[in-house]
């Protein structure tokens, strides 16, 4: 049977990277029947500067924000991170295994810690191996996310395999596959094709949140960057064209179609044509999911509720799971 872990960091709105990256693929999981838990992954947002005062409100935000995406708290454990603890001590035990060579390669670490290397947080280093931890301490089959992902589930593979083969325990982790599917994979700054969307862009028409009203996603759809050409007649023609290439990738994704399916339909139409299109299913896709969030933060105590059932149940499934781990590598008791 397919078990599902995936989480997102309760560190400002999530955007539409978010959603069509990884949340959407979330729900999916669990309408197909797997068991999914979905965390909001606060000992993760404490790597970087942060308001204390803030996180706990940023959690319920986020698990909001996965409800109001589809995930149903009744099929889907929701819940924090730091409530149970089994993800910190598997951490230790796995950042005895992971290799600093590793880490080294790790390009996240190296865009987020900066030039200035000598004060980032050692967690920001370390960042990928709690991660692994989130996955393992589930014995999780698959894990839904989007591409920048890619190289942190790869390593936790790796930290997986080098546990069972220095333990001596083959099989006790099936290796996480990665799930990075559909048109959103890798969604751009809607005014730097180049650019990653991310919540912590200055700019806030660079995104679009999902907290934004109807009429922001089509003003900022409408302001998005563009190139002077019309769409091209095929996908091909996108190639070098990366603002073009990202709006085509958004309506797909959108729609549940494909870029080819996009081109079809609009390649040779000016962006005047396409954007009012785009806008329209931006808003008609998303509104209602706005609409749903601010529903349920309107009861922040249920979302507590949700919150805390969601962590009971996980705490259940991990403790085993850390239990053998603490076996096999000789802890006392
Ligand atoms: P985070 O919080 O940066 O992002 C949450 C999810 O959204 C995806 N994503 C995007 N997808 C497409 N286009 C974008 N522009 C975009 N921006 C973000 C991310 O790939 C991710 O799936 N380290 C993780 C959180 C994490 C995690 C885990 C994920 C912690 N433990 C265990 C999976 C399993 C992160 O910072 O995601």
């Amino acid at each position: 049977p397919e078990r599902i872990l995936s989480g997102m960091q309760p560190t400002g709105n999530l955007h539409l990277g978010n959603y069509l990256g990884a949340l959407v693929n979330w729900v999916k999981l669990q309408d197909r029947g797997a068991e999914c838990f979905y965390c909001a992954v606060d000992m993760h947002a404490i790597t970087m500067p942060h308001d204390p005062a803030e996180l706990p409100g940023a959690v319920r935000s986020v698990a909001a924000a996965y409800m109001a995406g589809g995930v149903d708290p009744e099929r889907s454990s929701i819940f924090a991170q730091s409530a149970v603890p089994a993800h910190a001590e598997l951490a230790w035990i796995l950042q005895c295994v992971a290799r600093l060579g590793w880490m080294e390669r790790m390009t996240q670490f190296k865009d987020k810690s900066g030039s200035d290397r000598e004060r980032a947080s050692v967690g920001i280093f370390t960042y990928p191996v709690l991660m692994a931890a989130d996955i393992l301490v589930y014995k999780a089959t698959h894990v839904p996310v989007g591409q920048d992902q890619k190289q942190h589930l790869e390593l936790a593979r790796d930290i997986a395999a080098r546990f069972m083969r220095d333990y001596d325990c083959e099989g006790f982790w099936p290796l996480p596959e990665p799930i990075i599917e559909g048109a959103g994979t890798r969604i751009m700054s809607l005014k730097d094709g180049n650019k990653k969307m991310s919540k912590s862009d200055p700019s806030d028409l660079a995104r679009i949140n999902l907290t934004d009203d109807a009429d922001t996603i089509a003003r900022k759809v409408k302001k998005a960057k563009t190139d002077p050409e019309p769409l091209p007649e095929t996908v091909e023609g996108l190639e070098g064209r990366p603002e073009a290439g990202n709006l085509v990738g958004i309506y797909a994704a959108l729609a549940g179609s494909n870029k080819e399916a996009v081109i079809a339909e609009f390649g040779g139409q000016g962006f005047g044509a396409f954007k009012p299109a785009l806008a329209e299913l931006a808003v008609a896709k998303l509104a209602p999911v706005v609409d749903e969030y601010n529903r349920l933060m309107g009861d922040p105590a249920e979302i507590d509720r949700i919150l805390e059932a969601g962590a009971e149940r996980a705490r259940e499934v991990a403790a085993p799971v850390l239990a053998d781990a603490k076996r096999m590598v000789g802890f006392w008791g």
